[in-house]
């Protein structure tokens, strides 16, 4: 496996391979890898030739400078788990390989960048926009892989790459969870032992939620889950949304979506989680 830190290098290397009609797979991440990331990677060794993994803390997606400071950063391990994982290339740029100048391009992708997490962290989205797009320029991978834990960033790369006719293929891949249901992210390895104990109960709502959605109105459920999750002292609910799983608009009636998905946003003390459901 080959470590890249600046452009050149790995695009002249991605170029030669390229050249040999071999297909390119991407995985974007910000380190701090685990299984959900690696269940990524696999996915594209075993579509893709060659699979690319970046490992970039993104500053422009962070609202809240404290959130980027704690955001957790482990180099050394994530290397040795692409490896293992079966990755061909690393690419781990510095902020100043990414923006050489202060990025200033304006995304707009209607309201599925102003609903749920962009209405609650402003400019998120624009700045996962200006490094997607930027990475995908780089990396011009055939496929690209994203989780649906992160499901409004999902809807919002694949409007970017439509909007901007990119020649990538969006391959999304399911949730990986902890065996007691808590969807994998970076950010459980901030939460206390307290919290960490806590935190399952939101996909064991999200779950009941599911099986409860037929036999209740969309508002009775909605009051249900933050009501359920509030009951305990170390979770607060930021937002939960039923929403049409394409448009992302809310719906008021089961009836006005064929796919509809739940999206949450829960604050564990400082750390903020999120996790949704297909209903
Ligand atoms: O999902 C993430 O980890 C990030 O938002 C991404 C896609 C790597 C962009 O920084």
């Amino acid at each position: 496996m080959k470590v890249f830190h600046t452009i050149s290098p790995l695009v002249q290397y991605l170029d030669e391979y390229r050249g040999k009609s071999k297909t390119i797979g991407f995985v974007p991440t910000m380190g701090a890898l685990h299984a959900g990331h690696i269940s990524l990677i696999e996915e594209s060794v075993r579509h893709d030739d060659l699979t690319v993994v970046s490992i970039f803390v993104n500053p422009n997606q962070f609202n809240n400078p404290d959130d980027l400071k704690r955001y957790p950063r482990n180099p050394d391990s994530d290397i040795v788990m692409c490896k293992q994982a079966g990755a061909s290339v690393v690419f781990m740029p510095s902020v100043e390989v990414i923006y050489p100048e202060p990025d200033k391009r304006q995304f707009d992708f209607g309201i599925l960048d102003k609903v749920m997490e962009g209405k609650f962290r402003p400019g998120h989205f624009n700045g996962v926009a200006q490094v997607v797009s930027r990475l995908f320029d780089i990396v011009k991978p055939n496929r690209a892989y994203f989780g649906q834990k992160d499901f409004q960033q999902l809807a919002i790369i694949k409007r970017m790459v439509w909007d901007y006719s990119m020649d990538v293929e969006i391959i999304p891949c399911p949730t990986v969870r902890e065996s007691d249901g808590l969807a994998m992210s970076s950010r459980n390895t901030l939460l206390t032992p307290q919290q960490r104990a806590s935190a399952p109960l939101i996909s064991k709502i999200l779950f009941e939620a599911r099986n409860k959605a037929h036999s209740h109105s969309v508002d009775e459920l909605l009051a249900w889950v933050v009501d359920s999750i509030n009951q305990d002292p170390l979770l607060r609910v930021e937002y939960f949304s039923i929403v049409n799983a394409v448009t992302l608009e809310e719906i008021t009636q089961w009836s006005d979506a064929e796919n509809v998905v739940g999206c949450i946003a829960v604050n564990v003390g400082a750390v903020r989680l999120i996790d949704n459901v297909l209903f």
